[in-house]
């Protein structure tokens, strides 16, 4: 009988993290699961426990889960649920989970820079990664990329265009550019004035996706392209003026190459999340697992291509200078962006203040080349202390 996979999932509560289940619930037989971490839900975190039987839970939320003791956010807390799992918290427990080598493959579906730290340890511990959270790579890519290579970690993208890529490259000496696509957003045929005044509500309207809201606000901006961008260049080596973009609102071709005599190869599908998902979990193999229909080009009838509007989303070519300098340039701009998009959700600020802001926090910062680790999560601190610091004097004022 084929071997089970073993998989933990971080963020298994979130929108990429509760569609891998579902992918997973279809493939029962291919995969087992030993560690499940959540955020702040842990009602839905114990409710997926009860379904899918892991060996450990892992959750950040300072109320105790039944059964448990009241426990402290920071401390590894590892408890005998009596429901046949122990029960880990915080970051410990996710490095906890990180480094354990019963894992083939540890699915990185958080958000934001909690991501980091756990997936440089199950790359440390050997352990494969399919990864979705982006802060990863855009915050410390060199550092991640060259201990994929030191440990021989395969990093499976679950990005949808990453993902695109990874399944077109045969050969990536004979490739001369990626060619990232982009659905626009809702706003992508709105004017600037429109853009100005959005509420949060419209931002959160996406036409295609159904996803978190911070990424989900980034796509309103286009800022989510910048960052896949940053991730590209990591993942693949590309050139930043190797990597191009194109607006396609239908979401059908997630991303393309082009070989080096002229030949595009893009890969193509419905715009649904479990299909780069299901793809990354069981990389090499392909199963029909959670595929509903047939894809059919008559269907789709058309295919629309456009060039960005760079001025309307200043965004993309902001991301493209912060990937030209290196170094904390990124991890300034993602952690700049975020401040400002929870600011945008807290309703603290308007849209087009996050393109504002993060810039100019971003233009003050001073590069460091070649940063540690720790260098980077200093920058990252600092710049949200400054982000949010410059919001509240704006808001005074
Ligand atoms: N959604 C998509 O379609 C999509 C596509 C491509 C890439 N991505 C990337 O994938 C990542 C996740 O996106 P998402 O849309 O799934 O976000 P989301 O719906 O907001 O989910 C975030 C997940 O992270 C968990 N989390 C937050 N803080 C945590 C902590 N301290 N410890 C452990 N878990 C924690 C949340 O737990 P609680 O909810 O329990 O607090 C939740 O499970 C992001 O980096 C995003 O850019 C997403």
């Amino acid at each position: 009988m084929e071997k089970k996979r073993k998989i933990s999932i971080i963020g298994s509560t979130g929108s990429i993290g509760t569609q891998a289940l579902e992918v997973i619930e279809k493939l029962q037989d291919k995969f087992e699961i030993i560690a499940l971490a959540g955020g702040k839900n842990v009602e839905l975190l114990k409710q997926q426990a009860e379904k899918f039987k892991p060996k450990f839970i892992c959750h950040n939320s300072p109320l105790p889960l039944e059964g448990e003791g009241r426990i402290s956010t920071r401390g590894t807390s590892v408890r005998n649920s009596g429901e046949g799992y122990k029960i880990l918290t915080g970051t410990e427990g996710l490095e906890e989970i990180c480094s354990n080598k019963e894992n083939d493959i540890i699915l990185v579906a958080c958000s934001g820079k909690i991501g980091l730290k756990p997936t440089l340890k199950a790359i440390e511990n050997g352990i494969d990664i399919a990864l979705a959270n982006k802060e990863t790579l855009v915050m410390a890519g060199d550092i991640v990329m060259e201990a994929a290579k030191k440990h021989g970690v395969k990093i499976i993208p679950v990005d949808s265009e990453h993902c695109a890529i990874h399944q077109c490259i045969k050969d990536i000496n004979q490739v001369d550019k990626l060619i990232i696509t982009a659905s626009g957003g809702p706003f992508l045929h709105k004017s600037i004035e429109e853009m100005k005044n959005a509420t949060v509500k419209e931002a959160l309207a996406h036409p295609r996706w159904n996803m978190g809201k911070k990424i989900t606000v980034d796509s309103a901006t286009l800022m989510n392209k910048g960052l896949e961008i940053i991730e590209a260049h990591h993942l693949f080596g590309f050139d930043y003026d190797d990597i191009e973009v194109v607006v396609h609102p239908q979401s059908i071709v997630h991303s393309a190459i082009e070989y080096k005599d002229g030949s595009v190869i893009a890969q193509l599908g419905l715009p649904s999340m479990h299909i780069p998902i299901q793809y990354a979990i069981t990389y090499p193999e392909r199963y029909e697992g959670i595929k509903s229909k047939s894809f059919s080009f008559a269907e789709i009838a058309r295919l629309d291509f456009e060039a960005p509007d760079f001025e309307k989303f200043p965004t993309v070519k902001l991301a493209y200078k912060a990937g030209k300098l290196g170094g904390t340039a990124t991890a300034c701009l993602n952690a700049a962006n975020e401040e400002a998009v929870f600011a945008f959700l807290d309703g603290k600020i308007k849209l087009y203040q996050i393109y504002e802001i993060t810039k100019k926090i971003f233009d003050e910062h001073e590069v460091i080349k070649n940063p540690t680790i720790d260098e980077i999560f200093d920058v990252d601190s600092k710049i949200r202390e400054k982000t949010k610091n410059y919001i509240e004097k704006l808001n005074q004022a």
